[in-house]
Order: structure tokens, then sequence, then C-alpha cells
């Protein structure tokens, strides 16, 4: 009945009109968002992440949580090892307190390496039914990150010492269409979380 005398398009499905006029109220910048982190170990998810945190906290209006790759293993996931299954439930507990904090009209940061596309697709969907949801992809390639071995790793992994290391024995699955992809070789911490308030900004979360 939708369609008929509403300017809608065909293919514009009433579940699909629902969903939207859900996610515009209340209005953008007053809903909470989850900005999500993947890329390889020691790509600089964790220093970006940093860096925004700080941003958004100044710019105030929402309370702020980092959920860091690290520290989530430790506080909420710790006897979880780094088989598919396991890294699985790791993000979907991740993706879980972020769509709560979201709900909540929070702003929560999440920084894990989260691998698999599918389990980031479930993320999203969950966390877009709550609020706003940006994929970032901190691109820095394999070769960087293990030039950098900030926590010798990478040379842990190549020695056979860490198995299942992402990258070396264990499979990452780059994002097709993150909001945002990030090559630190090319930019600045400062000037990653930068462009990430620039586009909170285009997409009408922040003003
Ligand atoms: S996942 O895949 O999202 O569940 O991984 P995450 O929880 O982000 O944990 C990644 C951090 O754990 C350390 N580490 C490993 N990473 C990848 N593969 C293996 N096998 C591994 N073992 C330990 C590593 O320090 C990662 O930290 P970051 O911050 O990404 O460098």
């Amino acid at each position: 009945r939708l369609r008929e005398g509403v300017d809608i398009p065909e293919w514009f499905s009433y579940p699909e009109v629902v969903a939207e006029l859900r996610r515009s109220f209340p209005p953008r910048h007053q809903q909470g968002f989850t900005v999500f982190f993947t890329g390889l170990s020691g790509s600089g998810k964790s220093t970006i992440a940093n860096a925004l945190r700080v941003k958004l906290m100044e710019l105030g209006g929402r309370a702020v949580t980092l959920l860091d790759g690290d520290i989530v293993r430790k506080e909420l996931s710790s006897e979880l090892g780094f088989s598919r299954e396991h890294r699985d439930i790791n993000v979907q507990r991740i993706g879980f307190v972020a769509s709560e904090i979201t709900k909540n009209g929070g702003c929560a940061i999440c920084a894990p390496i989260a691998p698999y596309t599918d389990m980031r697709r479930r993320v999203r969907e969950r966390i877009e039914d709550a609020g706003g949801f940006l994929e970032i992809h901190v691109a820095t390639p394999l070769e960087t990150c293990e030039k950098r071995d900030r926590k010798g790793l990478y040379a842990k992994a190549r020695a056979g010492l860490i198995k299942e290391f992402t990258g070396i024995d264990d499979p990452y699955e780059e994002p097709e269409h993150p909001e945002l992809r990030i090559d630190t070789r090319e930019m600045s911490p400062d000037e990653a979380a930068h462009r990430i308030l620039l586009k909170l900004e285009g997409m009408g979360f922040i003003r």
C-alpha cells in the first residue's frame, strides 16, 4: 500500500523503508555509533584508535569506549585462542558490547584484527540496527607490519614458534567496501583520526 501514491521507487521494499526510517530517527547526531577497525597485527589499529578516542572525547557529547584487541583478549576472551572458531567468538563478543554501547547512544571504538568477512558482516548488521557503523580498514601491507614487528611476533611466527599467525599461516580477508581505507605508510595516526572525524561528520554523526 505504501507504494501507491507515495513517491517511493518500486525496488524500495517495505522492510527497507522501515529500516531506513528507524535509522534516521533520532537524528544521526543524537545516535550512537561504532568505529570498527580491522587490519593485520602491527598495522596501526590501536594507535589510530587511541588518537580517535582523544579527538572524540574532546568533542564531547557521547561517552567514548575503546575496545582494543589486546585488552579484550585479556579481559573478555582470555580463554580463547586463534582458530577461526575462537576468533569469530572473540569478534562476536566485541560486536555485542559495541552494539549495546551504540544502542545506548555512546560511541564504541573497536580494534581487533577481525580477519573474516562473514563475522565482520554479522557485526555490522547487528550494530546498524542500533545506530551508526563505520568499518575502517587499516590496510598497511604485511611487508611493512612485518618490518616494524613492534612486538616481535612476526619473527616468532616465521620461526614457527607461534602458529595460526594472521598473514603468515592464517588468512586475512580484506574488506571490500569499508567506509574508509587507511595506509599508515602514507598517513600519520593523527591525520588518519582526522579523516575518520571528517567521515563521521559527512555521515551526520558528528557536527
Ligand atoms: S582476532 O583475530 O580479531 O580475534 O584477533 P585479536 O583479538 O585482535 O588479537 C590480535 C592480537 O593478539 C596477538 N596475537 C596474534 N595475532 C594474530 N594471530 C595470532 N596467532 C596471534 N597470537 C597473538 C597480537 O598481538 C595481536 O595484536 P595486534 O594489536 O593486532 O597487533
